[in-house]
């Protein structure tokens, strides 16, 4: 017996599909000191567990002043960057890279806006973070920035 299928049903089907083959994409991210001493790790990691990221790599480490100067080189030459360097290698740090769909700007939606006075309640930055540098986390903001710094920080996570 033939099934007749309405429109409804094949959009439907085709979303499905389009879903189920979305492609994975890896992001980097990093804990940064001040979030480490104020015991917040637990807390943010879950964040992008709960919204379906798996964790590929997770180093707790110290950044070299080299380490911290080549992650955040667009930046050389602003007036925060000495005082960026100087807090990012103030402590240690927690190295993450992450898999989702549409990693890169789910996890910075979840991070929320870079000024913790802009982000929203409920974003990691919105609840917990104390200033523009003090922000919490770093969240790689697109595919190059990903590539990079994943490249960087984790040599066997590299992504094509
Ligand atoms: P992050 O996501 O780590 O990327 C670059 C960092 O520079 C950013 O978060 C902020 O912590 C910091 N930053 C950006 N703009 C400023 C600013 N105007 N003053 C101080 N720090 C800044």
């Amino acid at each position: 017996m033939r099934r007749s299928v309405s429109s409804s049903q094949r959009v439907n089907e085709r979303e499905v599909r389009r879903a189920g083959s979305m492609a994975k994409e890896r992001t980097f991210l990093m804990i940064k000191p001040g979030s480490i001493e104020r015991g917040l790790v637990g807390e943010i990691i879950g964040r992008f567990e709960k919204r379906g990221f798996r964790i590929l790599g997770l180093r707790l480490d110290e950044l070299s002043r080299e380490v911290a100067e080549a992650q955040y080189q667009e930046h050389r030459g602003k007036e925060f960057y000495e005082s960026l360097v100087s807090y990012m290698t103030s402590g240690p740090t927690v190295l993450l890279v992450m898999e989702g769909e549409d990693a890169i700007n789910r996890a910075r939606e979840i991070a929320g806006l870079t000024n913790p006075k802009e982000a929203k309640p409920g974003s990691v930055r919105g609840d917990y973070g104390l200033d523009i540098q003090r922000n919490v986390l770093h969240a790689a903001d697109s595919t190059a920035s990903a590539k990079r710094e994943i490249t960087l920080h984790f040599k066997d996570l590299l992504v094509t």
